[in-house]
């Protein structure tokens, strides 16, 4: 079959005869990496299933900060940031974004990740309460600016 076929298509075209040469002529390469490149994109994750990562974590850390277990704290937020981390390494857009994540990550979530972080460590309890009320609403001011102020987060 694929004999007849490359006899066929080389009396049609040049082009084809080379498709029916050798697996790595350039042509084939380029063909390989762009169908890997349509898999990529098929199989990576989207916006809204990050974020419902994002959400289970966040309401873990709210539990575990009304429970005082400082360690579980820690943990969820070294989640967050795994999180937001790999959205920024995926580079994840959304249709919704209206300008790339990591600045929307550098406005609201970094600072609050960061303290929360220092309070955990220290068991700082107040710390943990004002900071976690400030990363909640700052969840809900980045969906207000991308057009989904509809999605309301609750500490
Ligand atoms: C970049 C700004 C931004 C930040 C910061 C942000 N979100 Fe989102 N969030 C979005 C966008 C945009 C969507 C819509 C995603 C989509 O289209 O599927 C969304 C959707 C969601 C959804 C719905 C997901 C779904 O598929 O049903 C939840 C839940 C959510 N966010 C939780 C949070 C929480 C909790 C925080 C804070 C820890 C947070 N988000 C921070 C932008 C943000």
């Amino acid at each position: 079959m694929k004999g007849l076929f490359c006899v066929s298509a080389g009396i049609s075209s040049i082009f084809l005869i080379n498709s029916c040469g050798q697996t790595t002529t350039p042509d084939n390469k380029q063909a390989e990496i762009d169908s890997l490149k349509t898999v990529i994109a098929e199989l990576k994750p989207g916006l809204g299933e990050f974020m419902l990562q994002i959400k289970y974590h966040h309401d873990s850390l709210g539990k575990a900060i009304n429970q005082k277990d400082y360690d579980r704290a820690a943990y969820e937020v070294d989640e967050l940031k795994e999180t937001t981390e790999k959205i920024q390494q995926l580079n994840i857009t959304n249709d919704k974004l209206q300008k790339p994540f990591p600045i929307f990550f550098d406005k609201y979530l970094q600072g609050p990740l960061n303290t929360l972080a220092d309070a955990a460590a220290k068991k700082d309890e107040a710390s943990l309460k004002t900071n976690f009320i400030s990363l909640t609403e700052n969840c809900n001011s980045c969906h207000h600016e991308n057009n989904m102020g509809f999605m309301k987060i609750v500490p």
